[in-house]
């Protein structure tokens, strides 16, 4: 039959996301050519950079160029002297709220050959994945603030938590779990923010009753980041809040041993929207344009994406790449301890695939 093509939307950003995406995209040319589909890509020099120029991090229109594209892969976003709430509140917010994606799933793995700073990280046990809910939660514009410059100057914002947007992430972090070793574990706070938690905690009892299969606890915040630091294999599917769920998987990540490696993808798991999937990593401006950045957080991500546009069996080609080169040679780039460039990194991976 006919090749699939996959529209797929480039955004590189700022700093070493321009240095990672490449080798992302020779990785998936590759699998492409090997499982039979193509991808046709549209690069977008939305950033940091494109703000400092024209006053803005996309077009005004730019949603809607990105509208027909089956997936975005985007690099990093965020330069010295733009606040980062610019380059987060003009480009990855409006993407991640105008599509929908409602879930941001960020696997995490000790892989064999890394050294985590976790005594009890030991590679090969640490398979944990972090549903972390994408568009609403403490993540809110709802507030403000008054009395600018004086003394009785305040601030308030207010945190959101909908039945409809905390009942669809908790069905998707449900189902995953039931996929995978049936286990999850919610993320509360409901002794100390006493409406929106114990609401969410109804709801995780709520939704739970359709999934038997799954075995489920909650745990406060501040004890289950202690535990993801002292017993980290005992997680399975962690679902968490917009604003637990992003201190808790950039917590793992340092946990897997590099935040270099870490992947994520915004999700919008009807498919009425493009999903989105990048490195948990910034544009590392400290080693930006040295060509010694790690690309591994891209490459897991367009795994993610391969995965998500229908090709699992191409995605673990990609993770299997990952786990190889890491159990199986000492080539690693600096961030791990080796002296690797990008490219000469690349080269091995692609080899190995
Ligand atoms: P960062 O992730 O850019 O860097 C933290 C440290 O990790 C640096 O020492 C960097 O060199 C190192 N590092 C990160 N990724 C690496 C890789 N692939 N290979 C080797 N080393 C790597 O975080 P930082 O420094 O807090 O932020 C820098 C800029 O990135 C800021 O403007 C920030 O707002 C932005 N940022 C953007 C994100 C995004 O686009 N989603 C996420 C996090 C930060
Ligand atoms: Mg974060």
């Amino acid at each position: 039959g006919m090749t699939t093509n996959h529209r797929i939307a480039l955004i590189p950003g700022d700093g070493i996301g321009a240095e990672v995406l490449p080798p992302a995209r020779q990785v998936l040319d590759v699998l492409g050519r090997r499982h039979g589909f193509s991808l046709s890509y549209t690069s977008y020099d939305w950033s940091c950079e494109r703000y400092l120029r024209e006053g803005a991090m996309m077009p005004a229109d730019g949603i809607d160029q990105l509208r027909d594209k089956d997936a975005i892969l985007l690099g990093a976003v965020g330069y010295p002297g733009v606040p980062d709430h610019e380059s987060l509140w003009g480009l990855l917010i409006p993407i991640r709220r105008s599509f929908r994606q409602y879930v941001n799933l960020r696997p995490i793995r000790v892989f064999e050959g890394i050294d985590s700073p976790v005594r009890g990280a030991r590679p090969g046990e640490v398979d944990v994945v972090v549903v972390r809910e994408n568009m609403e939660g403490e993540y809110s514009e709802v507030g403000g603030r008054l009395n600018r410059g004086f003394p009785d100057e305040i601030a308030v914002q207010e945190a959101v938590f909908t039945r409809a947007g905390v009942t669809r992430v908790l069905d998707y972090a449900f189902t995953l779990a039931s996929q995978r070793g049936g286990r999850l574990t919610s993320a509360t706070k409901s002794n100390g923010i006493v409406h929106t938690m114990p609401f969410w905690d109804q709801l995780v009892t709520e939704r739970a009753a359709s999934f038997p299969q799954v075995a489920w606890d909650q745990e406060h915040i501040d004890a289950l980041a202690a535990k993801f630091v002292l017993e980290p294999a005992r997680f399975d599917v962690v679902v968490a809040s917009n604003l637990f769920g992003d201190i808790l998987s950039d917590l793992a990540a340092a946990v897997a041993g590099s935040i270099g490696i870490a992947p994520a993808a915004n999700l919008n798991p009807e498919r009425d929207f493009p999903s989105m999937f990048e490195p948990v990593h910034g544009s590392a401006p400290d080693i930006a344009g040295q060509g010694i950045a790690n690309p591994l957080g891209a490459i897991w991500s367009a795994a993610m994406m391969l995965d998500h546009l229908g090709h699992p069996a191409a995605a673990r080609d990609i993770t299997d790449a990952i786990a190889s080169i890491l159990a199986k040679t000492d080539i690693r780039t600096r961030d791990l301890g080796g002296t690797a460039t990008t490219a000469e990194f690349t080269d091995k991976l692609i080899e190995l695939l």
